[in-house]
């Protein structure tokens, strides 16, 4: 197995493996003296449904603003703003996402979500829905991807997120065989 290295802020960091690519960034498993994290390049891909600011800027104040109200987020380790790279704390687990697939989903990660949702709203903040952006490790949900925006009835988790968190194995492998 080839193993890469990669630097943040000149440190260096070996890359295992990739664990996901969403909107934002290419996210890998990288590692040091035995320490996990996550190392997420930001890349600049267009994307169709989104318009992006400055990423890297909207990363950090975005962390500061869900750590405040305090939802379970990835502890954010270091910013290389040069390269647009950010070093956070890797969450072990699967994504609400795979766990569907499996057929693993429970109502314990649909109450955590909600409780999520109870600090989001009073804070007039929505985040990304999406089950693939949660990680659940020993039970605990945590949002791993630190994208919010202000909040709105339309993009909220009752009226957008929940179709995606009530989807089913079956259906989810027909929308991968379609798309
Ligand atoms: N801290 C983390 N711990 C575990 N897995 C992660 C973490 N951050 C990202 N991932 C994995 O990488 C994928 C993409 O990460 P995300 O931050 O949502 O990127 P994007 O902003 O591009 O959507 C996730 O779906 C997840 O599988
Ligand atoms: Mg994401």
């Amino acid at each position: 197995m080839i193993i890469k290295i990669a630097t943040v802020n000149e440190k260096k960091y070996k890359v295992v493996k990739l664990l996901g690519k969403g909107k934002g960034g290419y996210s890998y498993l990288a590692v040091d003296k035995n320490q996990h994290y996550v190392l997420k390049q930001i890349h600049h891909e267009k994307c169709d449904y989104y318009n992006f600011g400055n990423k890297i800027e909207s990363e950090i104040k975005d962390y500061q603003q869900l750590a405040e109200i305090g939802i379970k987020l990835p502890k954010m380790h270091d910013v290389d703003l040069k390269h647009e790279r950010i070093l956070k704390e890797y969450i072990d687990g699967e994504t609400i996402y795979d766990l569907i697939c499996q057929n693993k989903m429970k109502a314990e990660y649909m109450n955590q979500v909600h409780d999520m949702c109870s600090l989001l709203y009073t804070a007039n903040i929505n985040i990304d829905y999406f089950p693939t952006n949660f990680v659940v490790q020993n039970d605990e949900v945590f949002y791993i991807d630190y994208e919010c925006n202000a909040y709105m009835d339309e993009w909220n988790f009752e009226n957008w997120g929940i179709k995606y968190w009530s989807m089913t194995p079956e259906f989810i492998k027909y929308m991968e065989e379609h798309s």
